[in-house]
């Protein structure tokens, strides 16, 4: 048995929470160092297991990687190894971001793929359409994509659908390319942002960043980098549906509040007061949210990763909500879990109707991914008696400290140590 979250119902959230720098920037931006030669230094990197599983990748490559408090310094060799196949590039997911760099410095790549995922199929035929457009052959061998060019030239790339990742490997790719490429309908997730940012001053020419279409001049060289993670949109709106959840007061530091402009917008339709601070936002909730509709779509649209929360807060809603899931197929399963608390919620496809109660009830729960996982605590929040959330290795993996910080808002989670096995 994994180690376990106790989580007792009941109390309010109040107080104030600080996040540090987003899972799904810090390792695109780790992998970015690979494409200048010397040394590279982002600060304000999350104290999250991803980020010392993305430097062994990275070591894996040939570069030395320091890791000292929230800043990572990555010294790139002037010629990276190209094959990523050893047991640290297979142990998540976004690892596969190296596959853009390494096209563009060494010319060929060989990245192992990932295992299956709990919230649906994440195919890579859009990296690898992108990166064959800009000349490089690809293809699946032996459970490790294959790509190799003889040489990189810009190329105009439309995009079947807005893909975070897939965009974030054409473009890493693209930066050093002979002439002009256009991503047509790219992602615009603050994220992406963040890594057109690094790049640019890395040396690369990219205009477009957070509009749909990135147009890049290829250069010849990048030069490496001073870089500061943006912050956590998704942790601290966890703790802003958290606070509304409860009925709570809480302000939450560390992130820039338009990029949950959506997503404030949803917690006032729920009947909380919101305030945008500079750094943040402060969520007030007198009495029992109202129910709200969510669909889920690319940034600007409600973020994916936010719809386990999203239902905790609907199954405790006045009301009915019906959400709809945009991104990932798969992402219900986890549903299951909420009804085991009580929920009054129904699946059919990528709809769920979550019919509001005042308050769930207390049940053991198993976490199938980071968000689910999230999402099931924040539901025990506001359940009768104690939750058991297992398996929360999951949670670790994208919230720092994250009893610590509930317990610093006043919620009740303790968290239960694996028992050790004999022999
Ligand atoms: C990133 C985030 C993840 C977030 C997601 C959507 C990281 C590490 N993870 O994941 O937390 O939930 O964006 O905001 O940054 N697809 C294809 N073919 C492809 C690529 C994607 O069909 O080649 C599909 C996927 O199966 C999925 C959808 O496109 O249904 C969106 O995926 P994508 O935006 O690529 O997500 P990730 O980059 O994997």
């Amino acid at each position: 048995m994994s180690e376990r979250f106790l989580v007792t119902g009941g109390n309010r959230l109040t107080g104030e929470v600080s996040v540090g720098g987003a899972k799904n920037s810090v390792l695109k931006l780790m992998a970015a160092a690979l494409l200048a030669e010397g040394t590279t230094t982002i600060t304000n990197c999350p104290d999250i297991l991803d980020v010392p599983l993305m430097a062994e990748v990275l070591r894996g490559l040939g570069c030395e990687v320091v890791l000292e408090g929230d800043e990572a310094r990555i010294t790139t060799p002037a010629e990276p190894k190209y094959h990523a196949d050893f047991p640290a590039v297979t142990q998540f997911r976004a690892s596969v971001c190296v596959l853009g760099p390494l096209v563009a410095r060494c010319r060929r790549a060989v990245v192992a793929l990932p295992g299956g995922d709990a919230i649906g199929s994440r195919p890579l035929d859009m990296h690898q359409s992108g990166l064959e457009l800009l000349g490089a052959r690809s293809e699946i061998q032996h459970g490790c994509v294959v790509a190799e060019a003889d040489d990189l030239h810009g190329a105009t790339i439309r995009l079947a659908f807005p893909s975070v990742g897939a965009t974030e490997n054409i473009l890493m790719a693209a930066v050093l390319a002979k002439g002009e490429t256009v991503i047509d309908n790219a992602a615009r997730e603050p994220e992406i942002v963040d890594l057109c940012n690094m790049l640019r001053r890395m040396g690369a020419q990219i205009e477009g960043a957070g509009s749909t279409t990135l147009t890049i001049r290829g250069v010849k060289t990048m030069q490496p980098t001073t870089h500061r993670v943006i912050g956590d949109r998704i942790v601290a709106a966890t703790w802003g549906i958290a606070a509304a959840m409860t009925r709570g007061d809480v302000r939450v530091r560390g992130v820039n509040p338009k990029h949950l402009s959506l997503v404030l917008d949803k917690l006032r339709s729920a009947g909380s007061q919101v305030t945008m601070e500079p750094d943040g936002f402060r969520i007030v909730q007198e009495g029992r949210p109202t129910a709200v509709n969510y669909a889920t779509l690319p940034y600007p649209g409600f973020p994916t990763d936010l719809q386990p929360m999203a239902i905790g807060l609907a199954a405790v809603a006045d009301g009915t909500s019906m959400i709809t899931e945009n991104v990932f197929e798969a992402r219900f399963r986890f549903v299951e879990e909420m009804i085991r608390l009580g929920a009054d919620a129904r699946t059919d496809g990528h709809h769920a109707v979550v019919r509001g109660i005042p308050r769930l009830s207390s049940a053991p729960v198993w976490s199938s991914d980071i968000r689910a996982g999230a999402g099931l605590v924040l539901a025990g929040l506001v359940a009768d008696g104690v939750t058991e959330v297992h398996d929360v290795f999951h949670i670790d993996r994208g919230y720092p400290r994250f009893v610590e910080n509930l317990t610093g808002l006043g919620g009740m989670i303790e968290r239960v140590p694996a028992p050790a096995v004999a022999g």
